[in-house]
């Protein structure tokens, strides 16, 4: 092609299978529909009356073969004769028309796990993906392009890499759609605008791919616009407005980045079409925003996030990572959790939300922990946090992490993403309940040899073989049932140990040799020669001995025939509402002839860790009624307040 070529957008010799459906006299206003044309196998083209012309139907040719520039329909309009063709002409800055704006109300499913089940988008929502360079906001775009659930997808390559646009182009012919099994590209229209291209058309690519999107709409469909990247269209304003010496705002961007941008996402949305017969349709916006440096405070990715309603945060380090795709699952949001949840409730998983909320809890809880581990080391944390810290993981790998390029995997139907989703929840169940009985979360990672199989589903098991997940999940409960049976040598599960050389007993303190594995705190259950048991608890250990107290005193006890056992966990105490009043001894045994306390849970008197970011300044001061601590020391709540006084004086209680 030369320089200069000019062609008509639309080819004007092909003829295309007209079917009309109105008639002579009929009264017809803009947006109506006057016939079809089977456009694609995926696609039923609706010819409309174009908005703002109307009236009666004074000839219509009969169904056959007609251009897209042939006259199919004279109408009588106000004493003047109109004709119209299968084509119209609509100025691209210009929002079409509608009747109503609605709420969007169902999800736009994308087969993309992170985002269907955590940042849900639907159907007239918008979304950006902000991202530094490489982070994979190309291939995510691109994904959404081959699999989204919509109708019509129009993607609009704006100012980025050639090859890219080629690419898309050799592949998608190839590609399959998962929802109709047809090819992909009998539904998608691309808008190609490279680098390389004058940067005035980047503007111009933008707004005609949003009027398909609106003319897509108006026939009734869901259509999904795709623009990568909407940095480019800004750099090209502020090129242009460099150019036309305007006034610069913010970094050199034009004042008027902030209303473009919003008119563009503004014409989301899922509406009531004009015309007849009544119809809904929407489109649907998702584009990439490329911040310098990866700075989202940056103008455009600033601006751009007050207008949408999901947030793709891409992240570095998950990309370095190999994470893809690399979505940060703690800065991202979306506004349709809600209002998806509904639809996925009623036509997937009754329990949908509970496994989305947990799957979120978990990652929330991790990050929090990954915090207290850098300030105070892994130490600190309690087997339960432990367990969240391996469910986050399995989280993240057999389910938020999905690849592109893997045939199984880059789509995930809703129907297996909640089945991975009800597999990690069991397996998190299961786990808790063990965890719960003194069994260390990492005995149970290595017991539970399923868990490699459960990573893998996603890439192992088909959309069609949803029945392998039945089959996973009967193995697995089978081997929590065991576990939990202790059929499967609980004591070594449990990581409970048993020694019986005692080498020597000095007042309450007896030392036990050849314990390699006793760690501080540790809870042990003493068993005399006679069977009568004890309990005690390792104040030291090291160089192959442990130190342990005795809590019940080591009268009795002779080095001989006792065995000592060491129980994988720190003291418990049982804590429950029926303590109130009561007189205990050290290790909760009732003193006072009561009964023992029965309801409640098990907490370890070590407690767990407070995460310091969270903790409060103490401020809410106790009145003690005692003048010299209220007027001068005064104490608050949540504080401390040591006491010291020499023996004999005396002391304040
Ligand atoms: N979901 C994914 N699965 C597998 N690989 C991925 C995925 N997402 C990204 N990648 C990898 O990351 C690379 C870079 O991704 P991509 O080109 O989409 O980044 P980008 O953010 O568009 O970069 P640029 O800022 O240069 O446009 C890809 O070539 C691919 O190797
Ligand atoms: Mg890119």
């Amino acid at each position: 092609m030369k320089r200069g070529v000019k062609v008509p957008s639309l080819e004007r010799e092909t003829k295309w299978h007209f079917v009309p459906k109105v008639k002579k006299g009929d009264k017809v206003t803009g947006g109506d529909i006057i016939g079809t044309v089977q456009e694609t196998n995926l696609v039923e083209h609706k010819i409309l009356v174009p908005p703002g012309i109307s009236g009666e139907v004074k000839e219509v040719v009969a169904e056959g073969d007609y251009t897209v520039s042939d006259t199919i329909l004279t109408l009588q309009s106000s004493g003047e004769e109109k004709e119209l063709s299968m084509m119209h002409r609509w100025p691209a800055r210009i929002p079409r028309p509608f009747k109503d704006k609605l709420e969007p109300r169902e999800p736009l499913i994308t087969g993309t796990r992170v985002l269907d089940a955590i940042f849900p988008m639907a159907k007239g929502g918008t979304a950006a993906i902000p991202g530094p360079f490489g982070s994979g906001k190309t291939v995510t775009l691109q994904s959404l392009t081959k699999w989204s659930e919509a109708k019509i997808v129009i993607y609009i390559g704006c100012g980025e890499r050639g090859n890219e646009m080629t690419d898309t182009l050799t592949n998608f012919p190839k590609l399959k759609d998962p929802w109709t099994g047809r090819p992909v590209l009998e539904r998608t229209i691309l808008i190609a605008n490279t680098s390389n291209m004058p940067v005035a058309a980047r503007e111009a690519s933008i707004y005609v791919g949003m009027t398909l999107a609106e003319y897509f709409r108006d026939q009734g469909y869901d259509t999904l616009l795709v623009a990568d990247s909407t940095s480019r269209w800004a750099e090209a304003l502020r090129d242009l407005g460099g150019r036309m010496e305007e006034m610069p705002a913010e970094e050199g961007y034009p004042s008027y980045l902030a209303s473009r941008l919003a008119e563009y996402y503004e014409r989301a949305g899922r509406v009531l079409t004009i015309g007849r017969p009544e119809r809904f349709g929407s489109v649907t916006i998702a584009s990439a925003v490329s911040p310098p440096g990866g700075d989202f405070t940056e103008p455009v990715t600033s601006i751009t996030l007050r207008f949408v309603r999901v947030f793709w945060p891409l992240d570095v380090s998950l990309a370095q990572a190999r994470h893809y795709p690399a979505i940060n699952w703690i800065q991202g949001y979306s506004a349709y959790v809600d209002l998806v949840s509904e639809w996925w409730t009623k036509n997937v998983d009754p329990n949908w939300r509970e496994y989305r909320d947990f799957m979120v809890r978990t990652l929330l809880r991790e990050d929090e922990l990954r915090q207290i581990v850098r300030l105070v080391g892994p130490e600190s944390l309690s087997e339960r946090d432990k367990l969240v810290l391996e469910v986050a993981r399995i989280i993240k790998d057999a389910f938020l992490k999905q690849s592109a390029y893997d045939d199984v995997d880059a789509f995930s139907s809703p129907q297996k993403q909640v089945r991975i989703m009800r597999l990690i929840y069991l397996f998190n169940n299961w786990a808790s309940e063990l965890v719960g009985s003194g069994v260390q979360v990492r005995k149970i990672i290595e017991r539970v040899t399923y868990l490699g199989d459960l990573m893998r589903a996603k890439s192992t098991i088909k959309n069609d073989e949803l029945q392998k997940f039945d089959e996973l999940e009967g193995k697995l409960k089978s081997l929590f049932d065991e576990l939990k049976k202790g059929g499967v040598n609980l004591m070594q599960v449990a990581g409970i140990r048993e020694y019986s050389n005692v080498n020597s007993i000095k007042g309450p303190l007896m030392v036990v040799q050849g314990v390699t594995d006793a760690s501080y705190n540790e809870i042990v259950e003493v068993e005399l020669g006679n069977g009568d048991r004890r309990t005690g608890l390792v104040v030291d250990s090291g160089m192959g001995v442990a130190i342990v107290q005795v809590f019940e005193g080591t009268s009795g006890i002779s080095p001989r025939g006792t065995k000592v056992r060491f129980l994988g966990r720190g003291l418990e105490v049982k804590v429950s509402e029926e303590m109130l009043g009561r007189i205990f001894d050290p290790l909760g045994n009732p003193l006072d002839n009561g009964p023992r306390v029965i309801g409640g849970e098990k907490r370890n008197i070590n407690g767990e860790p407070l995460n310091p970011a969270v903790r409060e300044y103490p401020e809410e001061f106790i009145q003690t009624g005692i003048s010299a601590i209220d007027g001068l020391n005064s104490l608050l709540r949540g504080q401390k307040l040591p006491i010291f006084s020499g023996s004999g004086y005396l002391r304040i209680s």
